[in-house]
C-alpha cells in the first residue's frame, strides 16, 4: 500500500527549535501552520523564519519565488482547535516539562483525526513517557531536530514502544522531503543517540567548572581548537541553559544520580541568565555571538 503523501503540516510551539521545523516544512515545499499559546511568540518565529528566508536568498540558496512561496504557504495562528483538526502530522515543539507534553498530547488526541501523527521534537524524553495516558500510541513518534534547525540536518526518528512502523516510516520520509538526514532509534531510550553520548561529558566539564579548575571561554577555546564549531558552554547558551537544565535533571531521574545539573548551570538558570535567548548565560549575548578566540 502506497504510504500516506503529507503536503501539510502544523507545528505546536513557534519558539528556537518550532520556528527552525516551520521553516524546514516551508523549504520542503509543505503547506505549514504554525500554532503558539501567545501572540508574541508566534510573532517572534514567523519573524525569525522570515529573517532566515531572507539571509538563504541574499545569499543565493533559495530563489525568489521559493522564498515567497514560504510566506505563502506559512499559517501562524493562535486557534489550537484549528492547528489541530484536519493535520495529517503534527510537530510538537514545547518546552522539555513531561506534564506540559502529556496534558497537550492529551488535549491534541482529543481534537485529531485517528490517523494524525504527533512528531515529538522532544531532546531526551522516552516516547512512552509522553504518550502514557493516551488512547493511541501507535501514532506518537519522536523526531528529534538540532538546534539551528535550518543548518543542522541531522533528525533523529525515535520509535516508541508501540510506535507503527508506518509511523515511523510516514515521518522518516517526511525528514527527507525537508531535506534533513533522519536516523532511525528503534529503541524508545533516554536522549536517543547523540545527547545520550554527550551527556557523560557534560558531567565532567560541569564538574572542572564547578570546581574552578578552569573557566567556560577557555574550556570552549580548547574544544574548538580540537574542530569543534562551538564548545560545551557556548552551545548551552545557543540552545538555551533552560533546554540543558531540564536534560540534565530528566537524565539524573531516569538514567543516574551523577547526571546532576552542575552548580554553576543551576545558578545560572536559577538567575534567568538561560544564555542566547535572555541575552546573557555563561556568555554576554547581547552584542551577538561571544568572539572565542582560539
Ligand atoms: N538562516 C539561514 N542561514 C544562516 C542563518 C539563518 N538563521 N544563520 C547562519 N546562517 C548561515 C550563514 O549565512 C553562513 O552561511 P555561509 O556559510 O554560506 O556564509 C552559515 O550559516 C554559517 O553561519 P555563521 O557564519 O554565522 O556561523 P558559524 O559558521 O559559526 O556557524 C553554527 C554557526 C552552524 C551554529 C555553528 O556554530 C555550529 O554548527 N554550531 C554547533 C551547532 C550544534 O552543535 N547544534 C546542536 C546543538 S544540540 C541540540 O540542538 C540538541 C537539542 O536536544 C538541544
Amino acid at each position: 500500500m502506497k504510504r500516506k503523501e503529507i503536503t501539510t503540516v502544523t507545528v505546536i510551539g513557534a519558539g528556537d527549535m518550532g520556528h527552525g521545523i516551520a521553516q524546514a516544512a516551508l523549504l520542503g515545499g509543505l503547506i505549514v501552520h504554525l500554532y503558539d499559546t501567545n501572540n508574541t511568540s508566534l510573532q517572534r518565529g514567523v519573524d525569525k523564519i522570515n529573517e532566515s528566508l531572507e539571509i538563504l536568498h541574499r545569499k543565493g540558496k533559495i530563489k525568489a519565488e521559493e522564498m515567497q512561496f514560504c510566506k505563502t504557504n506559512l499559517h501562524p495562528t493562535l486557534n489550537f482547535q484549528e492547528a489541530i483538526e484536519s493535520s495529517p502530522f503534527i510537530f510538537e515543539a514545547v518546552p522539555e516539562i513531561v506534564e506540559l507534553k502529556r496534558n497537550l498530547y492529551s488535549d491534541m488526541e482529543k481534537i485529531a483525526s485517528r490517523n494524525t501523527i504527533f512528531a515529538s521534537n522532544t531532546s531526551n524524553m522516552k516516547i512512552s513517557e509522553i504518550t502514557k495516558d493516551l488512547q493511541y500510541k501507535d501514532r506518537v513518534v519522536g523526531a528529534h531536530f538540532f538546534n539551528p534547525v535550518v543548518l543542522m540536518k541531522l533528525v533523529e526518528v525515535i520509535r516508541g514502544d508501540e510506535t507503527s512502523d508506518e509511523t515511523m516510516e510516514i515521518t522518516y520520509d517526511l525528514c527527507l522531503k525537508m531535506n534533513k538526514t533522519p536516523v532511525r532509534v528503534e529503541k524508545d531510550s533516554p536522549s536517543f543517540i547523540v545527547n545520550r553520548i554527550n551527556a557523560p561529558l557534560r558531567v565532567f566539564l560541569g564538574a572542572i567548572v564547578d570546581n574552578e579548575i578552569a573557566q567556560p571561554e577557555e574550556i570552549d577555546a580548547l574544544m574548538k581548537f580540537h574542530g569543534e564549531p562551538m564548545g560545551h558552554f557556548e552551545l548551552a547558551d545557543y540552545v538555551g541553559l533552560d533546554v540543558t537544565y531540564y536534560s540534565c535533571q530528566y537524565r539524573q531521574q531516569v538514567l543516574h544520580q551523577d547526571y546532576i545539573p552542575y552548580k554553576k548551570l543551576t545558578e545560572k538558570v536559577n538567575s534567568g541568565e538561560l544564555g542566547k535567548k535572555a541575552g546573557k548565560g555563561f556568555y554576554d549575548w547581547s552584542v551577538g555571538r561571544p568572539n572565542i578566540d582560539v
